[in-house]
């Protein structure tokens, strides 16, 4: 057994202990939309403080514990407060999370953040599904030792956004009226914002948004066979398109405003899968 197969083995014993309700669906809440767990119904919930072994999250906006509870008919799990790579954490500690939410019985993803907006057609409040992704500038979570009680070691990465999930969640805005918009989310070390010209570089290479987390996460997702969608808020404009010096309060603001859209949006798509 690897390290990290011990470490998930010893957070799950913990939890498994307490855990009433297998969820089938996990939800990682960004920066800002951590509101969305109010929608939950009999929740359970799990500090991360609590389970041996876990990260936790410092940043201010992210909560750090685990909302097991029900929407609609559907049993989730939703992580209010992720692990981000620029806290320190090695990337097999920052996708420890989403190794256990599968663990616990979750076979589909939902992936939320705040981005910065690249693609010229984004303004601050625009919700984009991400249809791909660009990992290129942080280092795989797969690199060590494969896991292979989770996964093969060079797994394909063609499709990682499920391509049935991705037309439910482009359906369910529709029926809702909300403007969604498709795109691909790069993702940087942060925990700086991009210079004007890294956001002109991001640009040519393709990417629609720019953010300091999530594609990791999917892609040990992807590793382990889960079913993933993701939706990014774009919070401002990225570095250069912005008129104004980007700062974490603005990020968190416009989540605050979009959460609204956010959460009907959120809730309506979980109904359907
Ligand atoms: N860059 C990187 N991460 C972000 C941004 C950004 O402009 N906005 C929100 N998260």
């Amino acid at each position: 057994m690897t390290r990290v197969e011990e470490e998930l083995n010893t957070a799950l014993e913990y939890i498994n202990k307490i855990l009433v309700k297998k969820p089938e669906i996990a939800i990682i809440l960004g920066s800002g939309l951590g509101g969305f767990a109010e929608c939950i119904e009999n929740k359970e919930i799990i500090e991360y403080k609590d389970i041996p072994g876990f990260p936790v999250s410092t940043v201010s906006g992210h909560e750090g514990r685990f909302i097991i509870g029900k929407l609609f008919d559907k049993n989730v799990v939703a992580m209010q407060g992720r692990v981000h790579y620029y806290e320190g954490y090695t990337m097999d500690r920052v996708v420890m999370p989403v190794r256990i939410m599968k663990l616990m019985g979750a076979k589909k993803l939902l992936l939320t953040n705040a981005a910065g907006g690249i693609n010229d057609s984004f303004e601050p409040g625009t919700l984009m599904a991400i249809n791909d992704h660009i990992t290129s500038f942080v280092p795989s979570p797969l690199i060590g030792e494969n896991n292979d009680s989770l996964g093969v070691r060079f797994p394909d990465m063609s499709k990682v956004y499920d391509r049935e999930l991705l037309e439910i969640l482009h359906a369910t805005a529709k029926e809702l009226d909300i403007d969604i918009k498709d795109g691909v989310y790069l993702q940087t070390t942060g925990p700086n914002y991009e210079t004007p010209a890294e956001i002109k570089m991001y640009k040519t290479l393709g990417a629609d948004a720019v953010g300091m987390s999530t594609a990791c996460e999917a892609m040990a997702a992807m590793h382990m066979g889960m079913r993933i969608v993701g939706i990014s808020c774009i919070t401002n404009l990225a570095a250069g398109i912005s008129k104004t010096a980007l700062n974490h309060e603005e990020v968190k603001a416009t989540a605050d405003m979009i959460s609204d859209k956010f959460t009907r949006l959120v809730k309506e798509f979980i109904k359907k899968i």
